[in-house]
């Protein structure tokens, strides 16, 4: 995978750190690697990876995806130091999960979801579309493929409707993270056609269950492990995954 710019949203913890300490450590490092985080006193590791890279220019960009005046700010930044090339890679990582199950769950959880993890990347992707057209068009005639451009929305197995369970308490009471994982998959299956217009490739992936702030320490894979994965597959993506929803090894996960 060879991409000139990457654009990393949440990155000052969990997976979207690991993305961006992995991606500057690539055969070939992207020139850009954007990575957004929400709260200044959260970015020490961060500062210490853009300090520390050899290859690329390391950009930390303050966003709060629910915030549209953040996003736009953003693809200022963004726009002013890619110019005409665009962005290749826009990762949508950055979301929100607090467990609370039926009866006790609250509008408030439910809505806090639903901004984060569906509206957020949304509103992230539109914004940031024309810097993946820009990109994708400087590859025109090629055929999909992350190093040309695309939108990989971090998603979540649970937000699968079709292997939803009903004998796991824990993930059952996740009502509002899963409600809001699955609607965001559903709108970014909405926009494929139009992605595929343009040229930009457009994929749900699921990381795994993951020792993060959010997966827990007792999840099964170690952050390093996941995103290498997940990097691999990105590798092999072409119009043949368009638009679908696949586990870090690239296997497909019903809707
Ligand atoms: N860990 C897993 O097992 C697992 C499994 C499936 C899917 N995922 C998905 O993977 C992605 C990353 O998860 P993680 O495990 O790394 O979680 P995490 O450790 O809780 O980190 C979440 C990241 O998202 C950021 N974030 C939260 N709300 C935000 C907002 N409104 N605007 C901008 N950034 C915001 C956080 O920033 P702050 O530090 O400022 O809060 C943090 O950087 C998520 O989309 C999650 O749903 C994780």
């Amino acid at each position: 995978m060879e991409v000139e710019s990457v654009l990393v949203t949440g990155s000052n913890r969990g997976i979207g750190l690991e993305f961006v300490r992995q991606v500057v450590h690539l055969p070939t490092p992207p020139r850009f690697v954007f990575a957004t985080y929400r709260n200044k006193n959260s970015i020490k590791d961060l500062q210490n990876i853009r300090d520390e890279a050899k290859d690329s220019e390391v950009i930390l960009i303050q966003m709060d995806v629910t915030k549209l005046d953040h996003i736009k700010a953003a693809q200022e930044i963004v726009q002013s130091k890619v110019g005409i090339r665009g962005l290749n890679l826009l990762i949508n990582n950055a979301g929100f999960a607090k467990l609370l199950g039926f009866p006790e769950v609250t509008e408030e959880n439910l809505l806090t979801h639903f901004h984060t993890n569906t509206v957020g990347p949304f509103m992230v992707l539109q914004e940031f579309f024309p810097l993946l057209k820009k990109a994708a068009d400087r590859g025109e005639g090629a055929k999909l493929s992350v190093s040309r451009a695309a939108v990989i929305n971090i998603s979540a197995g649970n937000g699968s409707i079709t292997t939803a369970t009903f004998d796991f308490p824990i993930i059952h009471a996740a009502v509002g993270y899963r409600v809001s994982k699955a609607a965001s998959n559903m709108a970014m299956r909405m926009v494929a056609p139009a992605l595929t217009k343009s040229g930009i490739l457009d994929i749900q992936m699921c990381p795994g269950w993951v020792k993060t702030d959010m997966g827990s320490p007792a999840a099964e894979l170690e952050v390093s492990d996941s995103i290498a994965a997940m990097l691999k597959t990105m590798k092999q993506l072409n119009e043949s995954h368009q638009g679908t929803f696949i586990d870090r090894n690239g296997e497909p996960i019903p809707f």
